[in-house]
């Protein structure tokens, strides 16, 4: 039985280094020895791109959780899609680089994403909704029809899980709160369960999650269509400020992002339906690389003279509106530490 977990979330539309807040976490030593024995992803496929930092090398991953380059046990849960392809290719450059691929499991329950998805996928919703072309909506589709492939049926059995866990767990959240299937804007979401209570598929239950870290940015960026981010946005000179300090492109796509001020009531909302004990605001230097300390909030743009006159509001506005939150952290590193 597992003793306690962890759980990464996003707290906006994906993109918000999550990457970094796990990978970072998942370092932590107590005594000398590594605190988490697990890392796993719950939700989502190859759609996720979160950019991981070892020292001064880079990983680009859309599938396998960051555990594996700490040598954890990294474990891909039973409401995640996989392609094969895609996979066996993450684990190649993960043993190239030197790394234990071994550590990487796939629940045996874990749906497959065909070719036949992905082309699906191209044809008729990536133009439409503008997704990541990697035949999630198809794939969870034919999960929730009952006639999907699982796992456990075409993959070689070394790479399945054996469902055994134990000790501290760290989940890895893909995506974000807006993009949550139930809590976003359908049809402009994702097709998985964002949110921390569907980490539960994995096989614990809810009283042995302990932290769960919600990650942001000081600013908001989508990728994908959305109606609450027009493309008239990409024109904005100030916000295309930001969105080239900030190298708004996407992991997965390359697509350039939509980029906003922060709208602080969405954030609000989605810290107090994450639960979100420690919330982590990533990217503040960029605001300081462009000057610009602006955000959306009761439907009034605020402007600020200096970041931490920002800061300093923001999170005053967190303490107050979120019983949940105990740490509120600012983050200025670059995106990659
Ligand atoms: P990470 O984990 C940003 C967006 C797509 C599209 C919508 C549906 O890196 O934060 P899908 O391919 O899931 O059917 O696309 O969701 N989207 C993401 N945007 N980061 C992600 O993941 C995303 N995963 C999906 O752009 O609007
Ligand atoms: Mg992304």
């Amino acid at each position: 039985m597992v003793d306690k977990v962890d759980i990464v979330v996003g707290l906006a539309w994906g993109d918000e280094a999550k990457g970094k807040v796990a990978n970072q976490l998942a370092s932590r030593r107590v005594g000398g020895k590594r605190y988490y024995d697990f890392v796993a992803r719950w939700n989502g496929g190859s759609n996720a791109g979160h950019t991981i930092y070892i020292g001064e090398d880079c990983y680009k991953t859309h599938i396998i959780p960051c555990g594996v380059f700490h040598g954890i046990k990294s474990i891909i849960g039973p409401n995640c899609v996989l392609h094969p392809e895609s996979f066996y290719k993450e684990l190649d450059m993960i043993s190239n680089a030197g790394f234990d691929a071994s550590l990487v499991k796939v629940s045996p329950n874990t749906h497959i994403v065909t070719d036949h998805h992905i082309d699906e996928d191209k044809r008729t919703l990536s133009k439409k909704l503008g997704t990541t072309s990697r035949g999630i909506a198809p794939a969870y589709s034919a999960k929730a029809a009952r006639t999907g492939l699982l796992a456990k049926d075409v993959l070689e059995y070394d790479h399945i899980w054996d469902g055994n866990i134990y000790g501290n767990m760290l989940c890895e959240g893909a995506q974000g709160i807006w993009l949550d299937i139930n809590k976003g804007i359908y049809p402009y979401v994702t097709s998985s369960e964002t949110l921390p209570y569907s980490a539960c598929s994995i096989g614990f239950p809810t009283q042995v999650i302990d932290r769960i870290y919600g990650a942001a940015k000081i600013y908001d960026t989508r990728s994908g269509e959305d109606p609450l981010f027009p493309s008239s946005l990409l024109n904005d000179p100030l916000l295309s400020l930001v969105a080239d300090a900030g190298q708004e492109f996407g992991v997965t796509t390359g697509r350039k992002r939509k980029v906003n001020w922060l709208d602080l009531n969405r954030l609000i909302d989605a810290i107090n339906v994450s639960g979100s004990t420690d919330v982590i605001i990533n990217k503040c230097d960029i605001l300081q690389d462009v000057e610009q300390y602006r955000l959306f909030y009761n439907d009034e743009t605020l402007n600020f003279s200096s970041i931490t006159d920002m800061t300093i509001f923001v999170e005053e506005r967190i303490r107050t509106m979120c019983k949940f939150v105990s740490t509120v952290t600012f983050s200025y590193s670059p995106l990659f530490v």
